[in-house]
């Protein structure tokens, strides 16, 4: 008998279908056991392209002169906070590529108490506020997080030491990635990490040590994506992947991750439903409870593509899939980790409603 809670490479190997549903079901019920049938809405405002850094993999990468570079205004990101709000979408994610600069921050610390004034009203808390912004320092993590971010995600992309130096330039460190997901913890964000499936090199193995970083490092949100190649980086022409099938190793370990960590919140990416069309359907089965809808104006959405053919869908779109999963989306409220709270022993909120 094969268990979900160890096997992990047996598991991610596996071609046996009957094993995949299993496996399916398994995390299903653990799911609606502990965060139950809801699915979350991150508004997802990628407010600029300018990144720093070279990432081998990413259509960002400093490197790539075929995107317009942007970044938006400060009126302009609350405009789009306020569509959020209108559409009952009561959390946002502000991403952009990465620019550790203090002026970059000093920028992005204004955005953030300017939607935060906007938008709290008698007492409420108002928007809940995510960071994706990569890797800064503990100073400046604080200083977002004083101005009122609460979540930040930083992939770890692989927990393997060896293949991220191999995804990577050799300016950028595995243990500084690591540093930078400690400072979060202390700070008292909510922490998120998570990683490409189907990466160069990317063996089950690998994964399945991924699995149990996910677990030492009692992580608070994840978000697990196929890695899709994009023909403006270095690693398009890298040689084939060990891991053939992305879509399905993904969902598996979408599936493992919850029933390792029951209460965490984990997003369908847009790369999973990016590569199939039934990417947001499978996704929440295998334990997705998340979808960040894009809020990206769409003059800038294709500027955006740290991977090809970046689907989008409306609200309405993924309210359909959602429910026709057999799933409810989430409006009008924050929908923070579980996890979160437990691990600090403290009673969750069931309804912050902004
Ligand atoms: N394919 C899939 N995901 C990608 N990301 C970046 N480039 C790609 C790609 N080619 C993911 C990384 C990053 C997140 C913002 O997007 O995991 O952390």
């Amino acid at each position: 008998m094969i268990d979900f809670t160890r096997d992990y490479e047996q598991v991610l190997s596996s071609t046996d279908s009957g094993l995949f549903c299993r496996l399916l079901e398994a995390a299903e019920k653990v799911r609606l056991a502990s965060v139950g049938d809801e699915v979350h809405l991150r508004g997802l405002i990628e407010f600029s392209n300018v990144c720093q850094l070279d990432c081998y993999y990413c259509g960002l990468r400093k490197s790539n002169h075929a995107i317009r570079r942007y970044r938006l205004g400060l009126s302009e990101v609350l405009e789009l906070s306020r569509t959020a709000r209108e559409l009952g979408i009561l959390s946002i994610a502000l991403q952009s590529g990465e620019v550790n600069s203090n002026r970059q921050v000093d920028y992005i610390c204004s955005v953030v108490r300017a939607i935060k004034e906007d938008s709290i009203r008698d007492g409420s808390p108002g928007l809940g506020i995510t960071l994706s912004c990569g890797e800064l320092s503990y100073e400046q993590y604080l200083r977002l997080f004083e101005a009122g971010a609460h979540r930040y995600l930083l992939r770890i992309e692989s927990s393997r030491p060896d293949l991220f130096s191999r995804i990577h330039p050799p300016v950028q460190f595995y243990g500084r990635r690591l540093e930078c997901l400690d400072m979060l913890k202390d700070i008292g964000y909510q922490v998120g990490t998570g990683i490409m499936v189907g990466l160069p090199g990317q063996t089950c193995e690998h994964l399945a040590q991924d699995l149990d970083f996910f677990k030492e490092r009692n992580i608070d949100m994840l978000g697990l994506g196929p890695y899709i190649p994009h023909p403006q980086t270095p690693m398009y022409n890298t040689s084939n992947p060990i891991i053939v099938e992305p879509y399905i190793n993904t969902l598996k370990m979408m599936a493992l991750t919850r029933i390792a960590l029951p209460d965490t919140n984990m997003v369908v990416s847009t790369a999973l439903q990016t590569i199939r069309p039934d990417g947001l359907k499978l996704g929440v089965k295998a334990g997705g409870n998340v979808v960040m809808p894009v809020l990206t104006p769409e003059e800038h959405r294709s500027d955006y593509a740290l991977y090809v053919n970046k689907r989008f869908k409306t609200l309405e779109v993924l309210k359909e899939e959602i429910e026709a999963a057999g799933y409810s989306m989430a409006l009008g409220k924050w929908g923070d980790s579980r996890h979160y709270f437990r691990r600090l022993n403290l009673p969750y909120p069931e309804c912050i409603t902004g």
